[in-house]
């Protein structure tokens, strides 16, 4: 992968008014440091990031910050340091650093860096500016867009946040180089879920350009990103805070967060349960008769190429994976509301989903 910004950027711009930001995608674009640099308002910046990344990569951030008032502030990688208590460390960084209401976060790293860091900015003086600076395929396709932030609770998942956009989403796909592959095969399953929810056109050019993606090709990579990222801006704008479409969102995602839950978070990682997940509910929906056999059948062989998983992991219960799934955040008065599939690039929310359809699904694909 090229070291320098080039012709091969793309911005896609997340068009929410005066909220609206551009999201960059392309090599070299931390050290492009003037571009990211100009969305800075004041003399204050907090580079929130990991053990993981900031070895790695927070030097190329710090060049950009030559002149100002900054420091850093690391948490332990992983999930389970995506916690109120590291938010109450970030606001004390934020204090001792004498943040004013024009100081900026920078958040580098994957997804639960850049939820913590967006709930941290949406806390301060009661919300000062953020940059995402995604470093994983899945936060840059993902979770860096749209205004999501949050920490998890004991209780659940991601249970507390606000939403709060970034300033910019500075994705430098040069950072991918030193991404794992199992997490880099994670971030290719939302990919899919874009296109599998409302882009037929994307789904298919995935389809042709598999094996360029798997070899992590740079030009097909930053389209993969490209197209993914325009869908969710699109979403996001028209439906910022979730009232109805960008619900579809989490194609798959019931399903996915129940193996998660019921793997304890260390079987599969977010992506590989999406991917399981959306196979479910394709194969749920051609149960219902919603979808064909043709469209479950694409799925699974993208999903495939893709080295993706698609069957649910040996031990685990169907009724404890039912269970699970009657907790999700969506259903509405004790009955099952799920995203459902209407064929490659539509799907639907549906509601009062029958459990015995649900559990036929589960038990066919645990035999
Ligand atoms: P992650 O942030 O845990 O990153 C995955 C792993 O990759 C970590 O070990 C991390 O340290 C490492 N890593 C990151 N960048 C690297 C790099 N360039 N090189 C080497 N290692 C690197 O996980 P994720 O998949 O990026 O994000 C998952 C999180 O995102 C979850 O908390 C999930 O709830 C959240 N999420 C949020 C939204 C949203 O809309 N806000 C959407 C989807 C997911
Ligand atoms: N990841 C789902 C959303 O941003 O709405």
């Amino acid at each position: 992968m090229s070291t320098h910004a080039s012709s091969s950027l793309r911005t896609i711009d997340v068009a929410l008014g005066t909220r609206g930001y551009p999201v960059w995608i392309g090599p070299g674009l931390i050290t492009d440091t003037a571009r990211w640099r100009a969305m800075l308002r004041g003399r204050h910046a907090l580079v929130i990031s990991n053990t993981t990344v900031a070895p790695l990569y927070l030097e190329r951030v710090a060049d950009g910050l030559d002149g100002l008032q900054w420091s850093p502030f690391l948490i332990d990688d992983g999930e389970a340091h995506k916690t109120f208590a590291n938010v109450g460390r970030a606001l004390e960084a934020l204090a001792q650093l004498g943040a004013t209401r024009d100081a900026c976060v920078v958040a580098l790293g994957g997804g639960v860096v850049g939820d913590l860091a967006g709930f941290s900015a949406a806390c301060w003086m009661r919300g000062i500016d953020f940059i995402q600076m995604p470093t994983t395929l899945l936060s840059m396709v993902d979770s860096s867009v749209g205004g999501k932030t949050g920490v998890n609770l004991p209780a659940g998942k991601n249970l507390v946040g606000a939403f709060h956009q970034p300033r910019a989403v500075v994705a430098d796909i040069d950072t991918l180089a030193t991404l794992p592959e199992r997490e880099y095969r994670a971030g290719l399953a939302e990919v899919v879920k874009g296109a599998a929810i409302g882009d037929a056109a994307f789904f298919a050019w995935l389809e042709q350009r598999a094996a360029a993606l798997n070899a992590r090709e740079t030009a097909p990579l930053i389209e993969a990103i490209a197209r993914k990222v325009q869908y969710k801006a699109g979403v996001v704008a028209r439906d910022e805070t979730e009232q109805g479409e960008r619900a579809l969102l989490n194609l798959g995602h019931t399903f996915g967060h129940a193996l998660e839950t019921a793997g304890k978070y260390t079987v599969l990682l977010h992506g590989e349960g999406v991917a399981i997940g959306m196979l479910l509910a394709a194969k749920l929906s051609e149960r219902l008769g919603m979808s064909d056999a043709g469209d479950t059948g694409r799925l699974h062989r993208l999903l495939e190429t893709l080295r993706l998983p698609t069957a649910i992991p040996a031990g685990m219960d169907p009724a404890q994976l039912l269970a699970l799934m009657r907790l999700d955040k969506k259903n509405l008065a004790g009955t099952l509301r799920l995203i459902l599939w209407r064929g490659v690039g539509r799907a639907e929310i549906v509601s009062g989903v029958g459990e015995a359809d649900v559990m036929a699904v589960l038990e066919a694909a645990t035999r």
